[in-house]
């Protein structure tokens, strides 16, 4: 699965501008995107395929006939929420002008629904030319988006229009165009999901109903509005989220030293799991034996939040969660209010989770409180619609 909106093909066509697309790359990457590059063959001669392999950390193909089982035309067109090509040569406007598709990318442009950026790099009398003026028309009139060159010294001793565009304007239209704000743009959050289980023994454990959806919406919610996410797992079943670095934990004490080593480097903490509160305290290392099995006890497990929130940083947010089996509005509010107060919290989501309401569903209802006291009440609605209004708020706080 991708972050919502943040996946991106970039295609590069042969003109020697291909090297600052280099630099697009990496600044698309800290804005979130996860990146594919379709070069053609010509923009190989000035930028290789090991490099566009290295910085987008992803497999490059250059051509049609590699991976031809898999259908990649298809599947690349249709994955990608954007298509960018830059540079785009004379040439490359004149083939998707007149709807050419003889390589890799123009296959994925014909094939794309999705919005197109180009960004043409050439020599003036090249731009200035009746025939490219005439392409990039019919491009405009179909509906790509096309970015005026700028302005100055081109390759040799020449000046003129046609120059490759700084990236910061490039970007700055493809946020237009995407419509998502990056407006977490280099944040690390830490978010936490699913139910720790507590080991009796090696075959059985004590658990709970969190399914982990709740945090995986976050995740993907978070990653597409830019953050860098680090989703700590505990026993989840779900599709891994690209871009996201996911680390898979069991139990409260793996949750919590996991969080020990990554909290100070944080901005934001959302802690979405449901954390067992107390572990087996005579866990046994064989199967215990059904005759044997009457009586297990506990330890108290840490309370991770309250924990970690000793240790915060001027700067740091700290989300929680409650799920609590309380219909009552005011009762509810109070309860949050407790947790909010007793684990040192900027913000809290807390639920009503009675008749199997919540876990495992893809809706939620409750109530996000902050430390002022704001209250906002969440009527039946999505986990991912949740995720945006909790992360709406945590923008607000982190500023
Ligand atoms: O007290 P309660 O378990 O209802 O608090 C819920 C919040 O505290 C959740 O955000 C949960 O992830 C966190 N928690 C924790 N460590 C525990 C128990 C809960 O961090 N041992």
């Amino acid at each position: 699965m991708f972050p919502r909106g943040r996946k991106l093909l970039l295609g590069v066509s042969g003109g020697i501008s291909a090297y600052k697309s280099c630099d697009l790359l990496r600044r698309l990457q800290e804005q979130g995107f996860i990146v594919d590059v379709v070069p053609t063959s010509a923009s190989l001669n000035f930028v290789g395929k090991a490099t566009w392999e290295a910085l987008s950390g992803r497999k490059v193909l250059t051509d049609l006939w590699s991976e031809v089982e898999k259908v990649p035309h298809i599947l690349m067109a249709k994955e990608n929420d954007l298509i960018v090509i830059a540079p785009t040569t004379a040439d490359l406007l004149a083939k998707l002008a007149s709807g050419r598709a003889d390589d890799l990318l123009t296959n994925i442009v014909l094939a794309s629904t999705a919005p197109k950026i180009l960004v043409p790099a050439m020599h003036t009398e090249m731009w200035s030319n009746p025939a490219t003026v005439a392409n990039v028309k019919t491009l405009q009139d179909r509906g790509f988006i096309v970015v005026a060159p700028d302005e100055g010294r081109m390759t040799g001793s020449d000046v003129g229009v046609g120059r490759y565009p700084e990236v910061s304007k490039i970007i700055e239209i493809i946020n237009l165009t995407t419509h998502i704000t990056a407006d977490l743009a280099g944040k690390k959050i830490l978010i936490t999901a699913g139910g720790t289980r507590e080991p009796i023994d090696p075959i059985r454990f004590i658990g709970n109903r969190s399914s982990g959806r709740q945090g995986f919406a976050l995740a993907a919610a978070a990653a597409s509005r830019g953050a860098q996410v680090h989703l700590i797992a505990a026993n989840t079943d779900l599709p891994v989220i690209e871009g996201v670095t996911i680390t898979s934990v069991e139990t409260a004490d793996q949750m919590a030293a996991v969080l020990e080593y990554e909290f100070s480097e944080c901005d934001a903490l959302i802690m979405s799991a449901a954390v067992a509160d107390a572990k087996v305290a005579n866990y046994s290392e064989q199967k215990i034996k059904k005759e044997n099995l009457d009586v297990v006890s506990f330890s108290k497990n840490p309370d991770i939040l309250r924990n970690l929130s000793e240790k915060k940083k001027p700067g740091q947010i700290i989300v929680g969660f409650a799920a609590e089996t309380i219909s009552g509005l005011a009762e509810l509010q109070q309860r949050g209010e407790e947790k909010l107060v007793s684990k040192s919290l900027d913000l809290i989501y807390v639920n009503n989770v009675s008749d199997g309401a919540v876990f495992g569903s893809e809706n939620t209802q409750g109530l996000i409180i902050d430390k002022n006291h704001n209250v906002i009440k969440v009527p039946q609605i999505s986990k991912d619609t949740l995720s945006d209004i909790l992360l709406d708020q945590l923008v607000g706080k982190l500023s």
